[in-house]
């Protein structure tokens, strides 16, 4: 396979890996533990392919230069090092995370799955969007002269479009990807505390019961 299409591979299994991770929370939440449990290691062997493709492509290339000015730059370099820390960091989440559903051992599987689920996801979406970003939305080349057009006090359309420019750009790079993970861990927190709670109320009923 031609060492250009790599990338697009690349990005295309980070894509498979976020359909199954919010597949398996659904089949989970939907009590299908055995669809769950193939979702997930179907996520995890997409995301080891990924891992290997990445880097037989960047043995052969190099590091690929980020060519945007401006804003757009250190936007994406939050990105990049906020993608690359956590994808080290998932590593052994999610290697422990098999570990205790292959042993069975499901309230320490749920305890750190919580962990590792959102930044797994994140891993792969900010994957998806570092990969767009690098090789096909290249701001500096996608709205050249944007910034002057924004500014510019006689063309009303041009700054319209110029302004909505900036915005796709700013929704891609940064509100999706943050506020994904944002509404997700929400999300699992509200799930965790009603859980507490109805446990705490068995419990309190029991007590009751057993006066
Ligand atoms: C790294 C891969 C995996 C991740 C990220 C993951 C993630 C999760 C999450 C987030 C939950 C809690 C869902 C909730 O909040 O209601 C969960 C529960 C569960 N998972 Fe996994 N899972 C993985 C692999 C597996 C595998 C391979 C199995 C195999 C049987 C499995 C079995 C279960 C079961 C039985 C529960 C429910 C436990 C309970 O509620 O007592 N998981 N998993």
């Amino acid at each position: 396979m031609a060492l250009t299409l790599l990338p697009t591979l690349n990005a295309a299994l980070n894509a498979t890996s976020a359909v199954l991770l919010v597949g398996g929370l659904v089949c989970i939440r939907a009590n299908k533990i055995a669809a769950h449990a193939r979702c997930m290691l179907g996520a995890f062997v997409s995301s080891t392919f990924f891992l290997t493709s990445y880097l037989i492509y960047h043995a052969h290339v190099g590091s690929v230069p980020f060519l945007g000015t401006g804003w757009v730059r250190p936007a994406y370099f939050t990105l990049l090092l906020s993608h690359t820390i956590l994808a080290v960091v998932i590593v052994p989440l999610v290697l422990r995370t098999l570990f205790l559903a292959g042993h069975k051992r499901f309230a320490e599987h749920v305890a750190i799955a919580r962990w590792t689920w959102p930044l797994w996801l994140y891993v792969s979406v900010t994957g998806i969007l570092v990969y767009w970003f690098l090789y096909h939305a290249n701001v500096a080349e996608a709205c050249p002269g944007c910034k002057e057009a924004l500014f510019d006090p006689g063309g009303l359309p041009q700054r319209l479009s110029a302004a909505r420019g900036y915005a796709l750009s700013i929704g891609l790079l940064l509100l999706i990807p943050y506020g994904l993970v944002g509404t997700l861990t929400a999300l699992i927190v509200r799930a965790h505390r009603r859980k507490l709670r109805g446990e705490s109320r068995v419990s309190d009923a029991r007590r009751i019961a057993s006066h």
